[in-house]
């Protein structure tokens, strides 16, 4: 079992969160691979249970470079269903982005027809954070990264 973890980042915040969604995969037991996306290639796609997006939040959305992947993971289209999704985000500011950001992110990621879990406690859809992560957003990338682990485990162990 093995998870991809694909972000954009320009001045290293979400570089950050990805290290830590990272680490909770790989508390779980799973196996796990942190790329950036000038470094991704979607070929790796189709060996991996599940993927997972992380993009600063440009103007309400994910980065050109990180849209550029998902374009790009078309080739793979139809053959990646039932793996695990999920995404986080950084913005600047509160309330100004990054739950869109994250959900158009999801939204790909339904659209391949992979299995996206929310979660009842904060951050539903995916781990926010504003500018550089403090203590508490690295546990929500964590406990992220572990939800995803948990879920790879139900659906692909
Ligand atoms: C082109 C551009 C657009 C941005 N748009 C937003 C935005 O809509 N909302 C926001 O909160 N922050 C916005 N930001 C700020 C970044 O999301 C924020 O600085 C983020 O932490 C950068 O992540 P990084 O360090 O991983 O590059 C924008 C930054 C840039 C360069």
């Amino acid at each position: 079992m093995k998870v991809l973890i694909v972000y954009d980042s320009r001045t290293g915040n979400t570089e950050k969160m990805a290290k830590a969604v990272a680490e909770g995969v790989d508390a779980e037991g799973v196996g796990v691979e942190v790329k950036k996306v000038d470094e991704a290639s979607v070929d790796e796609l189709p060996e991996f249970d599940g993927l997972i997006l992380g993009s600063p939040v440009y103007y309400g959305l994910p980065s050109g470079k990180l849209k550029d992947f998902i374009d790009a993971s078309v080739k793979y289209h139809g053959k990646l269903e039932g793996k695990v999704g999920a995404a986080f985000a950084s913005s600047g500011g509160t309330h100004s982005g990054a739950e869109s950001a994250i959900i158009a992110m999801i939204e790909a990621l339904l659209i391949h027809g992979m299995v996206v879990q929310g979660t009842s406690g904060r951050n539903h859809y995916g781990a926010a954070s504003v500018g550089a992560p403090e203590d508490a957003d690295i546990e929500t990338c964590r406990k992220l990264g572990q939800r995803v682990a948990n879920l790879v485990e139900k659906l692909h162990g």
